[in-house]
């Protein structure tokens, strides 16, 4: 099978496609055959190694000194079940999945195996592959932080970066959850964050939000403009500071910023769960939320998709779509 591989850290070209054996699902575990994955910012800072200011030297202890210790990026999916082992119940050859491997990432390939009772759920049926593949890295994120905030109906919440992945998703899930959603972005998105369900849009390029005498319940800042000394004056009593994006230093000083302040700051990586998934397909059958896709890219073209995500201007999500692979058996021998 075809897999773009990432054998050192640096600019997009470093990926190189590479044929690969395709994998053998174990007894508990199902073959996908890919027909949608995206890149977005976790692909792109692990690629590049640009990461939040202080997380370098953690990053290259947790994902490989020199390398990804995971040369195949990618940390969701959608496609066909094609195979399952013999202990499997839960999926049967033919069921459309979507899956998020999150950090163990590994879908940039065109057959992925994962354990049955693993991040993989049941489509949506009325997504589309692009769509599916698109539901989890922005909405697993959102649900962590907003669980971590206990978020509640009628909650006024500003979300820096309501354009990206994450903060489509934070707008939809808030509009849902019944609370009053500003966004901040550009002009150009304007439209696109208010049909998604922001009461008002302010933008960023014109107006710096911390200025306009505003108060929030909560802060979910998705682009490191928000950082506690920020945001402070613009929190209600009792409210929450979620930064998605922070250094290392607003990582760890986040404890204390809770405890000075009596405001509740939120930092670290998102906790990956199964229960997201299933929430978030529940959502999108409902047609509460509806993946923001940028556009997408054939596989073939990773490369120049991962050029464009570099530039941090895209709108929701970056999907790739898979060309029909063909039947694994005739691939390539299980390796
Ligand atoms: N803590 C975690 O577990 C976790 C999980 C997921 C992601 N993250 C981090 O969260 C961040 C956001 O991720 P993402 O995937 O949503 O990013 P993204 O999709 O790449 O965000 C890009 C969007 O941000 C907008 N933007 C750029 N500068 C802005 C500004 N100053 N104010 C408001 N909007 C601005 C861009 O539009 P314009 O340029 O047109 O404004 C674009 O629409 C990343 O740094 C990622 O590493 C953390």
């Amino acid at each position: 099978m075809k897999a773009f591989l990432c054998r050192r850290y640096g600019p997009p070209e470093v990926l190189q496609l590479a044929e690969i054996p395709t994998p053998t699902p174990a007894a508990n575990e199902i073959l996908i055959r890919l027909r949608a994955t995206t890149v977005n910012s976790g692909d792109v800072r692990l690629r590049s190694m640009d990461l939040p200011p202080g997380f370098g030297l953690l990053a290259r202890l947790i994902f490989g000194l020199r390398r990804p210790r995971q040369p195949i990026l990618g940390t969701e999916l959608a496609g066909d079940v094609v195979a399952a082992g013999t202990d499997v119940s839960s999926f049967a050859v033919g069921d459309r999945v979507f899956a998020f491997p999150g950090e163990a990432m590994g879908c940039h390939t065109e057959y992925v195996c994962l354990p049955a009772d693993g991040p993989v759920v049941a489509m949506p049926a009325n997504l589309s592959y692009e769509q599916a593949a698109a539901l989890s890295f922005g909405g697993s994120t959102v649900l962590d932080f907003f669980r971590r905030a206990r978020l509640a109906r009628g909650e006024r919440l500003l979300v820096v970066g309501a354009s990206g992945t994450v903060g489509t998703a934070a707008v939809q899930i808030a509009r849902h959850l019944g609370v009053h959603v500003t966004g901040v972005c550009s002009g150009a998105n304007a439209e696109l964050v208010r049909s998604l369900g922001a009461e008002r849009v302010i933008d960023h390029t014109r107006e710096d939000f911390t200025r306009l005498g505003d108060s929030y319940d909560v802060i979910l800042d998705a682009i490191g403009t928000a950082s506690f000394p920020r945001a402070r004056p613009l929190l209600a009593p009792g409210g929450r500071l979620l930064l998605v994006f922070a250094g290392l230093g607003g990582m760890l000083l986040a404890p204390w910023h809770s405890f000075i302040s009596g405001l509740g700051v939120v930092a670290g990586p998102a906790e990956e769960r199964i229960a997201y998934l299933h929430e978030l397909a529940a959502l999108a059958a409902a047609g509460t939320v509806v993946p923001v896709i940028d556009r997408a890219w054939p596989f073939a073209e990773l490369v120049a998709a991962h050029r464009y995500v570099d530039l941090g201007h895209k709108r929701g999500s970056v999907v790739i779509r898979m060309e029909a692979a063909p039947d694994p058996s005739a691939v390539d021998s299980p390796g």
